[in-house]
């Protein structure tokens, strides 16, 4: 049996029951109506309304800049557009690390304003009197663990994550306590398979893995990434299922040809 064909909606318990049945979790990001639009009906499970928009649509070098509002307006966009699948929103950086009360009050407007289904947040013990808190107020946590951009700039480099085992112990540890205090999910970034594979199975909660192995219970991917928009950026765990730069940069030229050389618009596409 395929849960994620019996559905009409995406829940956390359906994705819960994917994990039981073992049928792997999709998720990709979006972060606007139209793209959101075409994933929902392609019949993703998850859509991350992921701060790496910050990358992808701000430009930036890192996921730090972008506000909460700006993610709110993101996250708005995509909600708009999807009717079956699950819709998760970042909680930007800085507004969930200070303090659990200004982490409440983060994870309200994002859900009031946006009508999401929940959201994410990086880190472990460190963030876990927030994670708790937002939980208790009734909103899905899905947590982040492994390479976290948001801490960019204290790792200083963005390789592979817990490779060595005091850090691999710790994130099994923050693995635990976020399972523990609630959390519905966590995504495991750029860790070793065999890492991700341990993990999911000592956790009865999906983990969805983006650069964690074929072990773990679903997979992410930043969309522009696999579409294959974006093109300087090509880590090892990423498969690109089209070219689109291509593709694009073509149709626009053959715009550009066809203005300059006045074959467009011809009679049909224009008013008598
Ligand atoms: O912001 C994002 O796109 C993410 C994914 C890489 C998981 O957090």
């Amino acid at each position: 049996m395929s849960v994620h064909k019996e559905v009409k909606r995406v829940t956390t318990h359906v994705l819960s029951e994917m994990k039981l049945h073992g049928e792997k979790i999709s998720m990709l990001t979006s972060y606007d109506y139209s793209m959101a639009k075409l994933v929902d009906q392609a019949g993703i499970d998850v859509i991350l309304v992921g701060d790496s928009a910050s990358n992808v649509m701000a430009g930036n070098e890192t996921t730090l800049p972008i506000t909460l509002d700006q993610m709110i307006y993101h996250g708005k966009s995509v909600v708009k557009a999807v009717t079956r699948c699950l819709v998760v929103v970042d909680m930007p950086f800085g507004t969930y690390q200070g303090n659990s009360l200004e982490a409440l009050n983060s994870a309200i407007k994002i859900m009031k304003i946006t009508h999401a289904d929940g959201v994410k947040l990086e880190g472990g013990s460190e963030v876990i009197e927030s994670v708790t808190r937002i939980l208790s107020a009734g909103i899905p946590v899905m947590g982040h663990l492994g390479l976290m951009p948001q801490s960019i700039n204290r790792y200083g480099t963005y390789v592979v994550r817990a490779k060595e085992e005091e850090e691999a112990n710790k994130l099994i540890s923050d693995a635990k306590l976020l399972e523990e205090a609630g959390c519905f999910a966590i995504v495991l970034e750029k860790i070793p398979a065999s890492l991700g594979a341990k993990v999911a199975k000592e956790l009865k909660i999906p983990i969805i893995g983006i650069g964690a192995g074929g072990g773990v219970d679903g997979q992410v991917l930043v969309i522009h990434d696999m579409l294959g928009i974006t093109q300087e950026f090509s880590p090892r765990f990423l498969r690109r299922y089209h070219d689109l730069a291509t593709e694009i940069k073509g149709a626009v030229g053959s715009y550009i040809k066809d203005v300059k050389s006045q074959d467009f618009p011809n009679e049909k596409e224009q008013y008598d």
